[in-house]
Parts: structure tokens; sequence; C-alpha cells
């Protein structure tokens, strides 16, 4: 089916923290594809995985020495074969995470350039001179510092955006491009189903007038990797964007123009920090504003882009415990908060552990965590004289190594992740939250995310369906209804553990063109996080976290 990634439901990997074949305590593929069956009960369609490529692990894989091949710790080319075989089997497609922004300094490229200036790599990547004996300009590093290194042997800087393990790419060089495209193409002919591509919204970049995203060439590069990459097949792509705003999406995604499938925009997962501070400054996350947020998405395209829904990935907290309530009413508020995204318009994303409702994690000290941000901006911080104690809870609330810790597939040793040491830490509430006790629950949250999946196949109004916010003033209560042809589905979502009352009749007649009191519509609950849940057609009165999902006919 032409653009199959609409109806999709997108399931994404961590595979280090995923499920160890060997016991070396660390995931790999095989362990992934063990765990096929596992994601075909769910339902799922595809699956992203992190990155799988050769890399000396400064930033866990994003930092990739050799794309044509697989990190010995992963496993082997012939497993990848045979993850992408095994996959197709069971009707899932697997998406590679490819990073073309910047490579890892072990990148023979990288390894050439910094050799001379002469060397016909060194124009692969970004290297200027000292200015008055130092870095060339005030760019910073997204993990913190300067984003210039020195590099002794040329007596120049280049330079890294990210970690300075992570040199930047010079996209203005046309052999870079071909160089990416060729990779693109190396993996469509390997059969994968797509890409995810990793914060491709620098590749424009212009070091020298300290642009860093949304370069002015920038469409024209994802273009190009379209006209002679991913147009090639029936693929689904996807890029990072932290800085796209609807009309900049609008130029990834509009299908006239040849870029993307769709981007992820993290609007909505950036609400509780505190504006232009960055995400280590907590800020409590206002309904309102999450309201505002997603009821301006799903109104952001007519046909001319495509949303994504996630509250999750690899670099984000755990939303359970960062919207939702981890302790008693974790159960309900998983199952509320996945209501609300799986609703709406859009490819929805599941992050490993996401569908048994795992929650964050809070080691004793800072030198039980392992990601390069985390760390780097410790460091940085307490050089400054910040206080530790206060860094532990943004650390707690923010930390990437949140969503690390790996999979919890039973309530044995070790989660049942590995028979070895594991990599990094497991959260201990692994007794009573993993996997083969949810599959044993008919009510877990488990279930619960496989019907929203299986909704989204049977029902067209959910991926062509026009969306209406309701109650858009209720502090505790986000509503909306969907609208397609002759059919509408309403959603309701208790956002706390208040018991607010509610009426949605008026309303709802309105966006449906009824007459008041010419009769409502009946309603038909197609899932609900409470038993016996009353008529929201009624005067209803909410549970705490209840989430409601009916159809109206
Ligand atoms: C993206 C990845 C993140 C990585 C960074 C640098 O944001 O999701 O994990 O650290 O890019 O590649």
């Amino acid at each position: 089916m032409e653009n199959w990634w609409k109806n999709s439901v997108v399931y994404q990997i961590y595979p280090r923290s995923f499920r160890d074949s060997d016991g070396d305590g660390i995931g790999d593929l095989k362990g992934i594809t063990q765990k096929l069956d596992y994601l075909k009960l769910l339902g799922v369609d595809a699956i992203w995985m992190s990155p799988v490529f050769k890399s000396p692990n400064d930033d866990n894989g994003y930092d990739i020495s050799d794309y044509r091949d697989i990190m010995d710790e992963f496993g082997t080319m012939e497993d990848m074969e045979c993850l992408i075989a095994e996959a197709g089997k069971r009707g899932i497609r697997i998406i590679v995470d490819i990073v073309a922004n910047h490579t890892s300094d072990e990148h023979k490229w990288f390894e050439e350039a910094k050799k001379s200036r002469e060397n016909p790599y060194r124009d692969y990547y970004i290297f200027r001179d000292n200015v008055d004996g130092t870095v060339p300009n005030g760019l910073t590093s997204l993990f913190s510092g300067s984003a210039w290194e020195y590099q002794e042997d040329t007596d120049s800087y280049y330079l890294h955006v990210f970690s300075k393990k992570q040199p930047d790419l010079n996209y203005a060089n046309p052999k870079v491009r071909q160089e990416i495209i060729d990779i693109l193409n190396f993996w469509i002919d390997k059969g994968v189903g797509g890409f995810r591509l990793d914060v491709i919204e620098n590749i424009g970049k212009e070091p020298d007038r300290e642009i860093i995203i949304n370069g002015p060439k920038l469409h024209d590069y994802v273009h190009e990797m379209y006209e002679q990459a991913f147009s090639r097949g029936d693929l689904m792509t996807v890029g990072e964007c932290w800085g796209a705003d609807e009309e900049k999406a609008r130029l990834y995604t509009d299908p006239k123009r040849g870029e993307l499938s769709m981007v992820f925009q993290f609007e909505h997962v950036t609400l509780d920090e505190v504006p232009g501070e960055g995400k280590w400054c907590l800020k409590k996350m206002e309904l309102a504003d999450l309201k505002r947020v997603f009821t301006k998405w799903q109104n952001a395209f007519h046909g001319d882009g495509w949303n994504t829904l996630f509250w999750n990935n690899h670099d984000l907290p755990r939303i359970v415990s960062r919207y939702g309530n981890d302790g008693a009413y974790r159960v309900e508020s998983a199952k509320m908060l996945a209501t609300l995204l799986h609703g709406m318009q859009g490819t929805p994303y599941i992050y490993q552990g996401e569908e048994i409702g795992m929650t964050n994690i809070q080691l004793p000290s800072i030198d039980d965590y392992e990601d390069i941000e985390t760390l780097n901006m410790y460091k940085e911080k307490i050089g400054q004289g910040a206080d530790s104690a206060e860094l532990m809870r943004s650390i707690y609330a923010k930390s990437r190594d949140n969503a690390r810790t790996p999979m919890q597939w039973s309530s044995k040793e070790h989660a049942g992740f590995t028979t070895g040491k594991p990599w990094f830490a497991i959260n201990p509430n692994y007794a009573t939250i993993n996997v083969e006790d949810a599959l044993e629950d008919e009510y877990s949250i488990f279930y619960y995310y496989k019907k929203l999946i299986a909704l989204r196949k049977q029902k067209e109004i959910f991926v062509e369906g026009d969306y209406h916010l309701l109650l858009a003033e209720h502090p505790d209560v986000f509503a909306y209804v969907r609208t397609y042809n002759d059919q509408a589905l309403l959603v309701i979502c208790n956002f706390y553990d208040r018991e607010p009352q509610i009426s949605v009749q008026t309303e709802l007649a309105g966006i449906l063109g009824r007459q008041p009191g010419a009769g409502l519509p009946s309603c038909e609950i197609l899932l609900s996080n409470y038993e016996d849940c009353g008529n929201p057609l009624d005067v209803l009165k909410l549970r705490p976290y209840e989430a409601i999902l009916c159809e109206l006919t």
C-alpha cells in the first residue's frame, strides 16, 4: 500500500537495552529477532532501531565509524539480514537510524581528514583556523562546552555540534552528500523499510554565520536524498527536527516537494522546561499548554504534511513519570496518555517498555550514570558552582538514561534482559513491571496498547478524521472529537487524580452540526481504562486519570 506508514504504528528499539541473546550484558540483533513474535502480538508494523552500525560508543552508536557494518556487540551483517528477513515474514519493516550530520572521529574519513590540510578527505569535515589564538567563534556544543575542538597535528579546530568524538560533516561538499546517498542506497538494497534521520535539521549548517539548524540549503539536501534514494521504494522516512515549526514541518513533509514522510517535532515534550533555558530547568507542564500545542499540530496539515505521534524515545524521560503518575495511578495514567495520543491523526510511535508502563529511574550517584549528555552537563555545572542535589533532581526528571535502563522482560534475575552482567542499571521495579506479568493480565497496559493499535487499523477515521478540541478551558480534562464523513470518535482524558464532572453534549452537538436537543448520537465505548465507564454523552463524573474512547453513531 502506498503511504503504508499512515495507518501504521512504529515501535522503537534501543538495541543496547532491549534483549541480550549471548550473555555479554549488552542487547543485540539476535535478541531483537527472538522478540519479534512479541512485537507481532502487540501489532506493530515497523521497528525503528537506534543505530546498530560500527561505533566506539561515545554516544551509544550515534557516533558511527562504519555505516556499512554492524557494531561487534550487536552481532554481524548476517544477523542483520536475518532480522530484516524474519521481521518481513511477520509483516514488520525495519527502519534504520542514519546519523547523517556527523560521524565518529574514528571513521576512516575523519582519520584521513585530520592528517593534513591537503588530505583529500579534509573537506569532508569543517576545519577552521584559530581566531586570535582561540576557537573560531562562539558556537557551543549541545553536549556542553565549545563546539570547536583543537586538532594539534594541523593546528586547527574542527566543528562538533555534539561530542568531540562526533565531528560534523560538511554538506557543502558534494562528495559528502554522495557518500551519504550511497549509504542510504546500500541499506535500501538490504531491504530496510525506511530511515529515521538523526538531527537532519543540522546538515545545512553555516558555521561561519553561526547557523546550526535550518540552514539555507537544508531542504535542497534533503530533496537530493529523496531523489537519489528515498524515492526508489515505498519507504518511510522520519527526520528528527527539534527546531521545526508548522511551516518548516510542511516543507519537509508536503508530498509534492519530495523530502520526508514525516518529522519528529518536540513542542509537546518540552512543556516542562523553562522556555529558553533548556531541558534541565524544570517547570510543571500546564495542561492548557499541552492542549494548545497538540491542537495546533493536529490542525497544521491539510494533505500537505503528516504528523508523528510520540511521548517517548531514547532521549526523553518516561512519559508515565513525566506527564502521568508513576505511583498509585501508574496503570491508569499510562493508559490515559496512550489514549490521548493514539486517538489523534499521525503515525504513533511506541518506545520500548512504554507498552508495559516502564518508569524513570533514580540512581544514587552521578557515577552510576552512563549518558554523555548527562555526565558532561553535570561536570560543567558543578564547575560553575551549581548545587549537586539540585542537579540530581534535574537528572532524575530529564536524563536520557531514564529511557535507557534495560527492558523488563520478567521478574527473574536481571529482569530477563541478560544472563550476564547488564551494561547498565536495571530499574528495581522490574519485580512488578515486566512483560511476563503484563502478558498474563488481560487488563495490562500491554493489552490496552494492543487494542489501540488494532483499532487504528480497523477504522479509517483514525487516519483521516478532522480534529476538534472540546472543553478547551477545562483545567483537568483533555477532550477532543475526530470527524470523518458521518462518523465521529470522541476521546476524553482526565489528566489528574481529581474527579471532575463534565458535560460535552452542547459542544458536541455544535461540532456535529446538530441542533441542541435534537437528539444526540448514540455512543459505543471502544476502549476505556476503567471497567463499566459511564455514558460520555451524559453529565459525567470522571475518575482519576480516566480515559474513554468511543464512537458516536
Ligand atoms: C539525536 C539522537 C541522540 C544523539 C544525537 C547526536 O538527537 O537522538 O541520541 O545523541 O542525535 O547524534
